[in-house]
């Protein structure tokens, strides 16, 4: 059985990856830079060139495939449901669909496919956090509008889910809404790194508009940036509510914050 991975080299799609290897599967991850993708990726994982955002590629790519799991990234709205059929076509029997925040055209035509499919709703990732390690490690600061709090999910736990969802059957037809285990705000998250690198961290306030311009001087759209800034003004209930989804499924419970820094404390020093 081949499971083909979109956003394999991802913050979540490596995840998936490694699950599905660490289950024997025969992986077949997409790349738009196979080269760069062997160095993030377990040995075992088929790289193949291509991007989904180009689906009317990708038919060798799709050739054999079973299983596919695609992760919903930017300029993927339009073409998405070209891929899905596509995929359907090329014998595809199970979909798995990381959502982009919101359930648009790719997710709507993953539910209208006629295969199996599941889709995972992550709420807030826990590798945000790395967008705090330039300034902790400059200057001990970080610097954010709002200090709202955030059932943070840890990435291998969406690559965990992901994994069963593909592999084990009675899941389809589900939307999976997934968090952590307990809701953080930015200041809870900076006592925890601060105690792992042994260093004060300062939460500097700033107001809404130098937070969208911070995003939109790093090549974010002034919408895309509005989007995400009035997101944290205002998270979405199930942003800020714990569920057990990922303990229900995995059998095990959520992976900690706590965790997540340890595993990622190097990238904040220095
Ligand atoms: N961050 C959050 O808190 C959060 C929460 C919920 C949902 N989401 C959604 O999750 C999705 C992103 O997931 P992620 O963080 O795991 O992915 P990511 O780290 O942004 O990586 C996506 C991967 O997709 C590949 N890719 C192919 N075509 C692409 C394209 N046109 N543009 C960008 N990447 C492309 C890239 O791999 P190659 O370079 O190897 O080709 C890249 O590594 C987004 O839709 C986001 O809205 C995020």
């Amino acid at each position: 059985m081949t499971t083909l991975v979109t956003g394999a080299t991802g913050n979540t799609g490596r995840h998936v990856v490694a699950e599905l290897i660490g289950r024997g599967e025969h992986v077949r991850a997409l790349t738009r830079n196979p080269a760069a993708a062997a160095e993030k990726l377990p040995s075992g994982v088929e790289l193949v060139h291509g991007t989904h955002t180009a689906p009317e590629t990708l038919d060798a790519a799709l050739d054999g495939v079973d299983r596919l799991h695609i992760t919903v990234t930017a300029g993927l709205a339009d073409v998405g449901p070209e891929l899905v059929r596509r995929a359907v076509d090329a014998g595809v029997r199970r979909i798995t669909v990381l959502w982009g925040g919101a359930a648009g055209p790719v997710e709507q035509a993953v539910a209208d496919s006629g295969v199996e499919w599941v889709r995972l709703e992550p709420q807030e990732f826990m590798s945000n956090t790395l967008t705090w390690a330039d300034t902790i490690r400059a200057e001990g600061v970080v610097r954010e509008p709002y200090d709202f709090p955030s059932a943070l999910v840890h990435e291998a736990d969406i690559g965990a889910v992901a994994a069963l969802a593909l592999l084990d059957d009675g899941h389809s037809g589900q939307v999976y809404n997934l968090t952590g285990s307990e809701s953080l705000t930015p200041t809870e998250r900076i006592k925890t790194l601060s105690r792992a690198i042994g260093r004060d961290i300062t939460l500097v306030p700033i107001t809404y508009e130098e937070a969208v311009e911070r995003l939109t001087s790093s090549g974010v759209s002034r919408a895309d940036a509005e989007y995400v800034v009035g997101w944290y003004a205002e998270p979405p209930a199930d942003a800020v509510t714990a569920v057990d989804t990922v303990e229900r499924l995995t059998g095990r419970p959520a992976r900690t914050f706590d965790q997540w820094v340890a595993e990622h404390a190097d990238r904040f020093v220095g």
